[in-house]
C-alpha cells in the first residue's frame, strides 16, 4: 500500500511538472510571437548610435534599457550571426538559417522602439559628432547616403580578413567569416568534386581538384579542416566512390604548430587527431603567393634553410586571422591619441576610445588587451549595456535631487519629506556610480577538430581543465546548441 501511494504521488508530480513545462514553453513561444507594444523613441533623449550587429553590439542591445535613449543601429547585416557554428555550415552539417537571428526580431522585443538602418558606416567625424552611412546593398533607392548625428557612439564593426597583402589571395581564395562565405565554400567543394568526376578528366587534374587547402592553423582553419574531413567520410566516399581516394585536405600554418592559443597538451592531441583523420598538416610553411590553381609557400627546414614549394589546389580557404577595417583606420588618423594604434582602437578600462569623448569601442575592432573572440565581444557589450543603464539612472536621480532641492528652498513646509527622499536617492546614486571597470572573465576555449572530437581549455573551479575527445565533442555540441536557442547572453564559447 505504501509503495503504491509513493508511486501514485511520484506519477502525479511528474505529470504536473510535464504540464507545467509544456505551459511554460507555450507561454514563452506566445510571448516571443506577440511582444508587448513598444513606445516610440523620445527625440529629446540622448541619441545613442550603435554600429554593427555582431557579438558585441547585440549583447549591448540585449542588455540595454532602450527607453533611456534614442537608439539607432547601423549595420550592413540585418541579422546576428552565431559564428562558432559557421564552419559546420560549409558542409551542410548545420543549415545556415539556424545560425542567423534577424536583428529586427531582437529589436522588436525591446521596450522602446529602436531605429535600424541597413547600411555601412563609411566615416566618423568625432568633432561634428556625426557618422556618414552608405547603403551598399543590392537594392538601392534614390537616397543611399546620409549622415547620422550622435550624442553617444558605440563602434562594434568587427574586423576584416587579413591577407597581409600576399599576391593573389583576395582574387583566388574563399574566406570564412560571413554566411555568404560558407555558402560559397559549400558550392565550390561540390563543384570541385563534380569537375574531377567529369568524363575524361586527366589524372593530375583530378588530384588538383580534389585537393582542399586551408591556410591558417588557428581555430577557424582547424575547425574547417575537421568539417571537411567529416564531409569526405560521410558524403564523398558514398557519393563518388570512384574518385574519393583522391580527396585530400592540407592545413598550412606558418608557425611550428597549430592552435597556438591552446595548451601544449591540446596542441599535441589536435595534431595527432588531425593526422589520424589523414589531414596533411604542414607547419613552418608560410604562403607567399597564390595563383588560381596553386599556392606557393616557403618551408623552414630543420637545418634552418628555406625551401620554396608549389602546391596545386582545387579549393583554397584562407583563414589567417583579422585585419583592421577601413573605417577604423580612418578614425585612427583623426585622433592624435591613437597614433600608435595598429590592431584597432585603443580603449580604456571603461571601453572609451582613448582620446575621445562619448565614443566607445567593443569586440574585434577594439584593443582592450584581450583576444579577438566572441566571448570577449559579448562580455564587453554586456558591460556597456549595464554602464549605459546606470548612466541613465544617474542622470534621472540627479535631476530629481536638483528638483527636490529647489522645491525645498521655496517651500520650507515639505522639507523633511524631501530631505528624506534626497537622502535615499543619494544612497542609490552612490551605489549606481560605483561601477567597476570592465574585466574579462575567461570561461574557456572550445574547438571542434573533426571525427566527432573536440578540444576544450576551460576554467574549472580555481584551475584549468584541458580535455579532448568524444565527450568534449558532446559538451561542445550541447553548449553551442543550447546557446543557439537561448535568447539571452551567451556566457560560454
Ligand atoms: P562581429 O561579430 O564580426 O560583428 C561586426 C558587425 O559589424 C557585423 O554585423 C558587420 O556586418 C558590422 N559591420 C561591419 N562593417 C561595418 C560598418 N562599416 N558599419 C557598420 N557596421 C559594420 N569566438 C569565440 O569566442 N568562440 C568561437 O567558437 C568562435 N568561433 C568562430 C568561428 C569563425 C568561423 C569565426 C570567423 C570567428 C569565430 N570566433 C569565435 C570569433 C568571433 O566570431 C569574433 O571574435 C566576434 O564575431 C567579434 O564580435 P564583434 O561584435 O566585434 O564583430
Ligand atoms: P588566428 O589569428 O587565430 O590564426 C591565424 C593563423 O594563420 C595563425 O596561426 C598564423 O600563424 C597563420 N598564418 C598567418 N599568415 C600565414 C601565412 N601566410 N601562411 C601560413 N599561415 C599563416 O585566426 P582565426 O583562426 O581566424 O581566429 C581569429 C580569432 O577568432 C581568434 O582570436 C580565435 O581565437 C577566434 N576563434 C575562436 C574559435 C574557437 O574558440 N573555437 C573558432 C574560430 C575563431
Amino acid at each position: 500500500g505504501r509503495l503504491r501511494r509513493t508511486f501514485r504521488w511520484a506519477w502525479r508530480l511528474t505529470y504536473l511538472s510535464a504540464v507545467g513545462l509544456v505551459g511554460y514553453t507555450c507561454y514563452i513561444v506566445y510571448q516571443d510571437r506577440h511582444p508587448e507594444p513598444q513606445f516610440e523613441p523620445d527625440p529629446t533623449k540622448k541619441t545613442l548610435v550603435i554600429l554593427g550587429t555582431g557579438w558585441g553590439s547585440v549583447a549591448l542591445l540585449k542588455k540595454l534599457d532602450t527607453e533611456n535613449y534614442n537608439v539607432v543601429v547601423v549595420s550592413p547585416r540585418n541579422y546576428f550571426l552565431f559564428t562558432p557554428l559557421l564552419p559546420s555550415c560549409t558542409t551542410g552539417t548545420i543549415e545556415h538559417r539556424s545560425i542567423m537571428e534577424p536583428v529586427r526580431t531582437i529589436l522588436r522585443h525591446k521596450k522602446a522602439a529602436v531605429k535600424f538602418y541597413e547600411a555601412e558606416a563609411s566615416s566618423i567625424d568625432p568633432d561634428r559628432k556625426v557618422v556618414k552611412i552608405v547603403d551598399n546593398s543590392e537594392i538601392q533607392g534614390a537616397t543611399s547616403e546620409t549622415e547620422i548625428p550622435y550624442d553617444m557612439l558605440v563602434i562594434g564593426v568587427g574586423a576584416e580578413n587579413a591577407t597581409f597583402g600576399i599576391p593573389g589571395v583576395r582574387e583566388n581564395s574563399c574566406f570564412l567569416k560571413e554566411i555568404g562565405d560558407a555558402q560559397q565554400i559549400r558550392k565550390k567543394i561540390m563543384d570541385c568534386v563534380e569537375t574531377a568526376a567529369f568524363k575524361g578528366q586527366t589524372s593530375d587534374e583530378i588530384d588538383r581538384l580534389m585537393h582542399m587547402v586551408v591556410v591558417g592553423g588557428g581555430p577557424t582553419g582547424v575547425e574547417f579542416a575537421g568539417e571537411l574531413q567529416d564531409f569526405f567520410e560521410e558524403d564523398i566516399k558514398k557519393l563518388v566512390p570512384e574518385i574519393s581516394p583522391r580527396f585530400k585536405v592540407t592545413l598550412i600554418e606558418a608557425l611550428p604548430n597549430v592552435l597556438p592559443s591552446f595548451s601544449k597538451q591540446l596542441i599535441d592531441y589536435t595534431e595527432n587527431t588531425l593526422r589520424e583523420e589523414k589531414i596533411d598538416i604542414k607547419t613552418k610553411t608560410m604562403v607567399k603567393r597564390v595563383t588560381n590553381t596553386t599556392v606557393e609557400a616557403e618551408v623552414s627546414r630543420p637545418d634552418g634553410g628555406k625551401e620554396r614549394v608549389v602546391i596545386p589546389y582545387g579549393l583554397l580557404v584562407w583563414a589567417t586571422g583579422n585585419a583592421v577595417r577601413p573605417i577604423i583606420k580612418d578614425l585612427i588618423t583623426k585622433i592624435p591619441a591613437q597614433k600608435d594604434s595598429r590592431r584597432g582602437l585603443a580603449v580604456n578600462e571603461y571601453l572609451v576610445v582613448q582620446g575621445t569623448r562619448d565614443i566607445w569601442a567593443i569586440g574585434d575592432c577594439a584593443v582592450a588587451g584581450y583576444a579577438p573572440t566572441a566571448q570577449v565581444a559579448s562580455q564587453e557589450g554586456n558591460f556597456l549595456g549595464r554602464l549605459f543603464n546606470n548612466m541613465a539612472k544617474t542622470e534621472k536621480h540627479e535631476s530629481r535631487i536638483q528638483e527636490l532641492s529647489s522645491k525645498m528652498n521655496l517651500q520650507a513646509g515639505n522639507s523633511a519629506e524631501a530631505a528624506q527622499e534626497i537622502e535615499s536617492l543619494e544612497k542609490q546614486l552612490r551605489r549606481i556610480k560605483d561601477i567597476k571597470p570592465f574585466r574579462y572573465s575567461h570561461q574557456g576555449s572550445l574547438a571542434y577538430i573533426g571525427s566527432e572530437k573536440a578540444v576544450a581549455d576551460v576554467s574549472w573551479w580555481n584551475g584549468n581543465l584541458a580535455t579532448g575527445g568524444r565527450m568534449t565533442y558532446l559538451f561542445w555540441r550541447s553548449a553551442y546548441l543550447s546557446m543557439c536557442f537561448s535568447s539571452e547572453s551567451y556566457p560560454f564559447l
